[in-house]
């Protein structure tokens, strides 16, 4: 086997989909644990839990929310787990779309007490549009949770999509025993300690057997014998296949904060999930495993740090082997680059790699080249055909509270466009006066804020009362006053002020098409 395919073999890249507080910067502290890189939680995840102060960004702290987002990894048993961070928060959406656009699947991350939340089938409904797998984790098990039946059957009528548990809790918060892994028909003993840590798994052949009763008890003994028989009798065998193919969901129980089942887990992930996958460019399909080195841009931040006050674009890798100081090509502006500080990053830490593979995310600093959505090759013209891009809700106009259009403020709203925190639209009368779309309140927040401490720029925002965006498709346009804008590709859009205003511009205006996601440029 080439080099190539091994390591693309080994690798599996994924990203947590789930609701705020659900236990996301948990489980990724915990996963992060096992590959013995880290030995104190809190120390990766950029301080959410810790009380040193971030560096990136006060209204992170402030808001208690994570804005920043990386890529981590975690070396086990030969085997590697990129996880790519998500923002948590709702506002930030766009961006967490963004990036599971980078991943191959996905783990869903749910609270057994809350089950299915608002956040997660949102997110969701993003991995079923890309066609990722899902595997999930019902977590918080070590508190009072959902009878697991019951949340399974909420995941099925919710997500429409079938849940096969694959391991089984026995009781829940203070009762909590242990999981009973349904393949191996094993007991793993749950046992509250100081570390609340493992118990030896008891194996047990025949689960009637009294080792299994006098682990867990009579009561918790007849009542798992009976949960097993009616899963065993109503819910469809696992296969593979089937979960790669998004038409189950594979489920497990654990409880992060204790690491109890978080082992379990990370190697149910690395068993099920897929390697790294091709993908389709306006080329074609690109197999990982060509020659050629292709990767995208799914993520631009700005000022992640105080200390290297630069930008960061984050590419994911699609194909071939990627070496340091290479030179690449840059299909959007048609420039050869030399990727010559290509860098890993570890919670704030960054270190340079020389390097990495298909599924691997790598920061570049950003020369003002990258923006979200460009792809960088070794030759070809590769581009990725369909970025999303989200309709905003929210706009604003922008002003200078110096009153000037001075040259920091025309960069800092150029280069947080750049890098997707906001999406700039101009109106028809060619005012100078910047539009500013965003999908949800706190993203305009943070562009203010953000104009302000890094660009030194105290902006106004005159908002508008558009709450809709939709491209045109084709020559048609409205015949009411609603207005016309073009976003920073030229696509013109109107821009409504609720749904039913939608469906009375529409009918009125003859041969006007609309779409919610911008036409793909030719
Ligand atoms: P998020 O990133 O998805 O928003 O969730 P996060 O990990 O921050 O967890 C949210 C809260 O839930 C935290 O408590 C965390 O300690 C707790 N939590 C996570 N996993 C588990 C679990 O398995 N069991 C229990 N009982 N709690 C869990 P917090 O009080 O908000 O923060 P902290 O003060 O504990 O850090």
């Amino acid at each position: 086997m080439s080099d190539l395919t091994s390591e693309i073999n080994r690798r599996r890249t994924v990203a947590i989909i789930s609701h705020p507080d659900a236990g996301k910067t948990t489980l990724t502290e915990k996963l992060l644990l096992y590959s013995g890189a880290i030995h104190q939680a809190g120390a990766v995840t950029g301080g959410k839990h810790q009380s040193t102060t971030s560096d990136w960004m006060e209204i992170e702290q402030q808001r208690g929310i994570s804005v920043s987002s990386s890529a981590m990894r975690v070396d086990y048993n030969g085997l590697l787990l990129n996880i790519l961070d998500t923002p948590g928060h709702q506002d930030f959406s766009e961006d967490t779309y963004r990036t599971l656009m980078a991943v191959d699947s996905a783990i869903m991350l749910l609270d057994a007490g809350r089950g299915v939340q608002e956040q997660t089938l949102k997110l969701f409904k993003v991995c079923r549009d890309r066609g990722i797998p899902i595997i999930t984790l019902m977590n918080k098990m070590d508190r009072p949770s959902r009878d697991p039946l019951e949340l399974l059957d909420e995941v099925e009528q919710t997500l429409g999509i079938t849940a096969i548990p694959r391991t089984w809790p026995i009781g829940n918060g203070p009762d909590f025993r242990g999981i009973f892994d349904r393949t191996n028909q094993t007991l793993y003993a749950f046992e509250r300690t100081v570390g609340n840590r493992y118990k030896a798994p008891v194996s047990i052949g025949d689960i009637r057997g009294a080792e299994l009763r006098s682990a867990i008890g009579d009561l918790a003994h007849d009542k798992l014998l009976e949960d097993l028989e009616f899963v065993d009798h109503v819910i469809p065998t696992f296969e593979r296949d089937a979960y790669l193919n998004e038409e189950c969901t594979p489920v497990y129980w654990g409880s992060a904060i204790t690491n109890f089942g978080i082992e379990h887990f990370l190697q149910a992930i690395l068993d099920l999930a897929p390697t790294p996958q091709p993908f389709t460019m306006s080329t074609g399909t690109i197999e990982p495993s060509s020659d050629e080195f292709v990767g995208f841009v799914y993520k631009v931040q700005a000022n992640m740090n105080k200390a290297h006050r630069d930008r960061i674009s984050f590419l994911r890798i699609v194909s071939g082997t990627f070496e340091r100081g290479m030179s690449a090509h840059h299909p959007r502006s048609g420039r050869e680059t030399k990727l010559t500080y290509p860098f890993e990053i570890f919670g704030r830490e960054r270190k340079i790699i020389d390097v990495a593979y298909p599924g691997d995310v790598i920061g570049l600093t950003n020369p003002g080249l990258f923006q979200v959505g460009d792809t960088i090759t070794e030759r070809s013209s590769a581009t990725i055909p369909s970025f999303p891009r989200f309709a905003p809700e929210i706009y604003a106009k922008v002003w200078p509270a110096t009153g000037s259009f001075s040259k920091s403020f025309r960069k800092g709203i150029e280069q947080l466009r750049e890098e997707g925190v906001i999406q700039m639209f101009t109106e028809a009368d060619g005012s100078p006066v910047p539009l500013v779309g965003v999908v949800g309140e706190l993203q305009m927040e943070l562009f203010a804020w953000r104009m302000e401490n890094e660009y030194n720029e105290q902006v106004r925002l005159e908002r508008l009362p558009y709450t809709r965006t939709r491209w045109i498709v084709g020559d048609g346009r409205p015949s009411t006053n609603a207005p016309v804008v073009h976003d920073d590709q030229g696509r013109a859009a109107v821009l409504f002020k609720s749904d039913w205003e939608i469906d009375y511009v529409v009918q009125r205006s003859e041969g006007l098409q609309l779409s919610e996601k911008p036409p793909a440029i030719a």
